[in-house]
């Protein structure tokens, strides 16, 4: 009995554990832009190197929390587009902090159009 209660106590910490430290990982997040994303959005973020439509948005250096909520968004049915919900559905939770890692530590610099 106590044997029991003693796994699955630590089951619950290793369920736990994961969801609370997990913040996303870059080389994952790498692989998975090259693989899925790059295609529209570019390694970058920057659409045109995909050769596709100024209808794909940019998302160089973007908040990585607005990241992760659009995705969300696209895989919870909240917003829907043709192409983006059926990406965000192929995504998992992991994933979609794993891209957003990756394409909000790409670094710019910003000039305003006039001083
Ligand atoms: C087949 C092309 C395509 C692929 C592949 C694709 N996207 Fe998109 N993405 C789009 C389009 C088009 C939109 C604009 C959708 C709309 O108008 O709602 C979009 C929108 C987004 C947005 C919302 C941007 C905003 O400012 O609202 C995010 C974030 C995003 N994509 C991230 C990703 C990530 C990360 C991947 C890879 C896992 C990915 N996309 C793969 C075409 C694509």
């Amino acid at each position: 009995m106590n044997i029991n209660l003693v796994k699955i106590f630590l089951l619950m910490i290793f369920y736990l554990i994961p969801n609370i430290s997990f913040s996303g990982d870059l080389t994952l997040g790498k692989e998975k832009a090259a693989a899925v994303c790059s295609v529209c959005h570019g390694m970058n973020g920057q659409s045109a190197s995909g050769g596709n439509s100024a209808l794909v948005p940019n998302i160089t250096a973007q908040n990585k929390e607005y990241l992760i909520a659009k995705m969300k968004d696209y895989k919870s049915g909240k917003i829907n587009h043709p192409q983006m919900s059926l990406i965000a559905q192929m995504l998992s939770d992991e994933d979609i902090e794993n891209v957003a890692e990756w394409y909000s530590n790409i670094k710019i610099s910003i000039e305003l159009p006039l001083e």
